[in-house]
């Protein structure tokens, strides 16, 4: 936690500021706070792993008692929920260092259909679809023009994209869950700021914090849907942007639902900030056939009918409903790997891949990727070199649209035998 975070931190229960207590739990580098304890006028809360921790619970109480008696790793452990069974994996995890990768950590910390969906989140199709609407709005003028907040941003890899589209700009990402924040700092979304907190109380934010505020495949989970609504405004600010890709509707179909709403119910919940929708299949249409994205058209909740899903943007800078040019996939911020979904075998100095899901479930809710990832493809390049070569370079960037290759994190996933070369 970068220290003037604090500038921006509020309780969420009594509104207060906070303060940084001076004890035995603070450690410290610079300006940095990797353990501590803040506290407002009706509470204190943990810092741990360099992550605010704005829940008032017993493991929260827990955590502050363990710093508070110097034991730094306990409290580390207590945050991301590995007992006593888990807690051996996670200390050979941690032994590991830089050699464990994301997915790695994911097999410790949420072994499950969660951890898959976060796993292979870089090409599935709401990644996809999000992803480029994201990058269509950066260039507008003053769309995320100054700190970015990803709310309910799971393990950070839209944060990322956000990161890499405003470099100068603090990025907040926002989510219930420790173990996920710890991994976007850790490996997705290192320069991000995370701030673990419950989207069902007051966001624990001043107001106006951020001209730009992002809530992605998630609002359905939320059942305080007009408080979060009116809180993610509030901090947004009058002249502020909302962007919620991939809201699930309660007139269509979707896997893992949550508690949906009609696309006018969901409307209605930011009617102060003139909220406009897009059916998603448009969105991916768009995104898959690089042809920019069309902002220019919203749709009514009755010409939405029965879509499954929808994107809403609210904001009164009308000049954000516009068209978008379609963008190159521009610089490696990490490195390229092949995609993880695919099965890589060398025949001399060309590589095939084969695309092979994890599971059925995953196949049956994301096989939609199969309209820009092909089943199997001979590259006529060894993957295990580097792919330098200016020949190379243009089918480089047609197998990052197709996203065959993936700009993931260093440690993201797979050996050396699927890396190719960063920038
Ligand atoms: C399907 S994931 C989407 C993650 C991310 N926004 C993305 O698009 O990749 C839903 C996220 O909502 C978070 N979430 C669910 N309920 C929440 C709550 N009450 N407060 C904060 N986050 C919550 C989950 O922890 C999870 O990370
Ligand atoms: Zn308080």
């Amino acid at each position: 936690m970068h220290i003037t975070l604090l500038d921006l931190l509020r309780c969420p229960f009594c509104g207060g500021r906070l303060t940084l207590e001076d004890n035995a739990a603070l450690t410290r580098t610079g300006d940095e706070v990797d353990t501590g304890v803040v506290w407002c006028e009706c509470c204190a809360f943990p810092v741990v792993g360099g992550i605010p921790v704005m829940r008032a619970d017993d493991t929260t109480r827990r955590a502050i008692h363990q710093l508070e008696a110097g034991d730094h790793a306990e409290a580390l452990a207590t945050m991301l929920d590995v007992g006593d069974e888990r807690r051996a994996d996670f200390d050979a995890l941690l032994a590991r260092g830089a050699a464990a990768t994301y997915q790695d950590a994911i097999a410790v910390l949420s072994p499950d259909p969660e951890g898959t969906y976060f796993v292979y989140r870089f090409s599935d199709p709401t990644f996809v679809m999000a992803d480029a609407v994201l990058r269509a709005l950066a260039q507008a003028p003053g769309a995320y023009a100054g700190r970015v907040l990803d709310i309910c941003g799971g393990s950070g890899h839209l944060t990322r994209t956000l990161c890499a589209l405003r470099p100068d700009h603090e990025v907040v990402l926002a989510d219930m869950f420790f173990w996920k924040l710890w991994l976007a700092r850790t490996i997705t979304a290192p320069r991000c700021q995370p701030v673990c907190c419950d989207g069902n109380q007051p966001l624990p934010f001043a107001r106006g914090s951020f001209p730009a505020v992002v809530l992605s495949d998630a609002f359905p989970y939320i059942w305080q849907k007009r408080m979060l609504a009116e809180e993610m405004m509030r901090v947004a600010g009058d002249d502020g942007l909302v962007v919620m890709p991939h809201l699930h509707s309660s007139l269509g179909e979707n896997f893992s639902a949550g508690m949906t709403l009609t696309p006018e119910s969901y409307r209605n919940l930011f009617l102060a900030l003139e909220p406009r929708l897009f059916a998603d299949q448009a969105l991916l249409t768009q995104a898959i056939e690089g042809r920019g994205l069309d902002l220019s058209r919203p749709q009514s909740p009755e010409e939405l009918g029965h879509e499954p899903s929808f994107t809403l943007i609210a904001t009164r800078q009308s000049r954000v409903f516009r068209h978008y040019e379609p963008l190159s996939p521009g610089l490696v911020a990490g490195v390229l790997r092949v995609n993880p979904l695919y099965e890589v075998t060398r025949r001399g100095w060309a590589t095939e891949l084969t695309l092979r899901f994890p599971n059925e479930e995953y196949a049956e809710e994301f096989g939609e990727c199969r309209r820009y990832l092909p089943d199997t493809l001979t590259l006529d390049v060894d993957l295990t070199g580097p792919l330098a070569d200016a020949g190379a370079l243009s089918r480089i960037d047609d197998l990052r649209r197709r996203r065959v290759l993936l700009d993931v994190p260093t440690r993201y996933c797979g050996g050396a035998d699927r890396a190719a070369t960063g920038s």
